[in-house]
């Protein structure tokens, strides 16, 4: 039996304004499956998980992307929340009138569940201040999963939730990460899937994803097992990535030709 997938990304092209950012980026996300995004700064990571989620101004100007089964292109962002799509930001924006506890209670969850999550990663002082109002990186992140947990999302995606955190926090989110992709469960009872951007093996370890992708030029480069794509990169950085893009950006101008 074949399972829907979750998410379906069909050759996607992605302008901002008339500024192309990405093309051509295919990627299918089954329940329990884990996909992972490497790629230099500035190549268009956080973009892709931003446009998945609906965000402006990112325009697809063509393709499609799916979620089990249906084009959610015209879908608001709100739609795609209701919808099971999740994402924690790299870099949240600040919210100043809405609260942790006040979200969690529009998200009608209880407030024993919202006490229980929050004192989990450490944000039980934090629960009334404005959405990331002056919080610390560190706070940031956590307050990211959180609302996470809270809304339990059944595709996730995470942009870089290590980055910036100690090695403390570090055991911590790796811990709440686990739970979000449901690793306590057997492989064939797990419902969520998602797209994890990342710099750092750290969160790879125990979580078994699927498949990796280097990001270059907002187009994919070198996909294998994700940990043999973070130790290439560790050992060589993006070098062999952007010379094999670079090939094949020829190969594609020779093609035209
Ligand atoms: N809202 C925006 N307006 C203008 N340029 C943007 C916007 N978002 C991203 N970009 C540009 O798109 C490129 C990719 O950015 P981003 O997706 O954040 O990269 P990454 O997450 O891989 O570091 C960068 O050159 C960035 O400046
Ligand atoms: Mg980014």
């Amino acid at each position: 039996m074949t399972e829907m997938p979750l998410l379906e990304i069909d050759d996607l092209a992605v302008n901002i304004g008339n500024e192309p950012l990405l093309s051509g980026i295919n990627l299918t996300v089954a329940p329990g499956e884990i996909h992972v995004v490497f790629g230099p700064n500035g190549s268009g990571k956080s973009s892709l998980i931003k446009t998945i989620m609906g965000i402006p101004p990112y325009r697809v100007t063509s393709g499609d992307i799916r979620f089990e089964g249906k084009s959610i292109l015209d879908f608001p962002i709100d739609a795609r929340a209701r919808l099971g799509i999740g994402l924690a930001f790299q870099q949240p924006p600040p919210v100043r009138d809405v609260s942790l506890s006040a979200l969690g209670k529009a998200l009608e969850i209880d407030t024993d569940r919202i006490a229980a999550e929050a004192a989990r990663l450490g944000m039980t002082g934090h629960l009334n201040r404005g959405l990331n109002d002056g919080f610390s990186g560190g706070e940031q992140k956590r307050s990211e999963l959180l609302q996470l947990l809270l809304q339990r999302p059944q595709l996730v995606l995470l942009d870089e939730p290590e980055s910036g955190v100690d090695v403390d926090s570090l055991k911590l989110l790796r811990s709440v990460i686990e739970q979000l992709f449901q690793r306590d469960r057997p492989i064939r009872e797990r419902t969520v899937g998602g797209i994890i951007v990342t710099h750092t093996g750290a969160i790879l370890e125990h979580l078994h994803a699927t498949r990796g992708y280097v990001l270059v030029n907002g187009k994919f480069m070198c996909s294998g097992a994700p940990l043999d794509i973070f130790d290439q990169i560790s050992a060589n950085g993006f070098g062999n990535c952007l010379a094999e893009a670079r090939i094949k950006e020829k190969i594609h101008d020779f093609l035209k030709e």
